[in-house]
């Protein structure tokens, strides 16, 4: 038997109100004592700069899924099964950056809380539904990130974190190589 949603009894003005949750401004960095001989004010650099990134990889994550989900049109199948190898290379930038937090002693920092405060990603449209609307939002988000990974390495870089200056360099080779993908979509010699 299909199911029906059970109409609100009373409009969405009586809804009760969510209660407020308080803020999520981190408090003071909590570091863990390791062996790992970086010293101990590059790795609270290092932890800080991380999660910030970490913040905008979960987030082109869920734009993925987003575009993964709702494409539509001739280019269905192909743009689909794209959308959906782009998470999963993403969903393991993610993974790197979070490990890479923790081996420095710090906290990864990845709820959605936290993303929805911290990303400087744009949001993505929830309108958008042919092929040529999802390649052009996603590709924004792939140059996007792309951007502050490559200022990543330049941070890292001169904190001399050579670690998480080439965790970040293999993200993005990774995310160059993607938004080749699906900006070709787009190209056509000129
Ligand atoms: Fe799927």
């Amino acid at each position: 038997m299909a199911r029906t949603l059970t109409p609100r009894r009373n409009g969405p003005k009586s809804r009760p109100s969510a209660p407020a949750r308080p803020s999520r401004t981190p408090a003071a960095p909590k570091l863990y004592p390791t062996k790992n001989d970086l010293p101990e004010a590059t790795r609270i650099e290092v932890i800080a700069l991380l999660n910030q990134r970490l913040a905008e990889a979960i987030d082109l994550q869920t734009q993925c899924k987003q575009a993964h989900w709702n494409v539509k049109g001739p280019a269905f199948i192909g743009l689909h099964k794209l959308f959906d190898e782009i998470n999963e290379d993403v969903e393991e930038y993610v993974d790197l950056i979070a490990e890479r937090v923790a081996q420095a002693g710090g906290i990864a920092e990845g709820t959605v809380g936290v993303v929805e405060e911290r990303s400087t990603l744009p949001d993505y449209p929830l309108g958008l539904s042919n092929g040529p609307e999802h390649v052009a939002a996603l590709s924004d988000a792939l140059a996007a990130f792309g951007r502050t990974i490559r200022i990543g390495i330049e941070e890292m870089n001169e904190l001399e974190d050579a670690g998480s200056a080439d965790v970040l360099t293999e993200i993005s080779r990774g995310v160059d190589k993607w938004l080749w993908f699906v900006e070709a979509h787009q190209q056509s010699p000129s």
